[in-house]
């Protein structure tokens, strides 16, 4: 395993065992590697208001922005299932077309046994919403 997936990887389910998902027992660690060569990670995090529950891959990829990093280049996901479960989400799936950095994305779909998929962003979200961004200019 080439080093950065090692670490991905580990930093995945690593992150996995803070979920807090009482409603649906299903519990989903994510891991990123900023462009700023920063590991970024995230669990889901359920709501009783069921609709507020944010995924993994979200809550990490919003650690990084909010930390100041704006693109990341690849992310391991880790759940329990067999590489079956089709994850990330769609709804991640878009988010990570937002902050994907040039190049290809790999996207490694992770288990406690150790296995992994790999898959690239490309593959799983082929066709993302786009729209022009103005040029940014924050306030003050
Ligand atoms: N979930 C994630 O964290 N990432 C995904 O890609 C799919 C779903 C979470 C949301 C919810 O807490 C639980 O898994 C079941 O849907």
């Amino acid at each position: 395993m080439d080093e950065i997936k090692e670490l991905l990887v580990k930093k995945a389910l690593e992150a996995r065992k803070n979920a807090y998902c009482p409603y649906s027992r299903y519990s989903v660690g994510a891991a990123v590697m900023g462009e700023d060569g920063r590991v970024y990670t995230g669990c889901n995090v359920e709501n009783a208001s069921y609709g507020l529950t944010v995924c993994a891959e979200r809550v990490a990829l919003f650690k990084m922005v909010s930390e100041g990093c704006r693109r990341f280049t690849a992310i391991a996901v880790a759940t329990a299932d067999d590489g079956t479960d089709g994850v990330p989400c769609m709804a991640c799936r878009q988010v990570m077309s937002e902050l994907r950095a040039g190049g290809e994305i790999p996207v490694y779909d992770c288990d406690p046994s150790g296995r992994v998929y790999e898959h690239t962003l490309d593959e799983l979200a082929p066709m993302p919403f786009t729209l022009a961004a103005p040029e940014e200019e924050a306030d003050e």
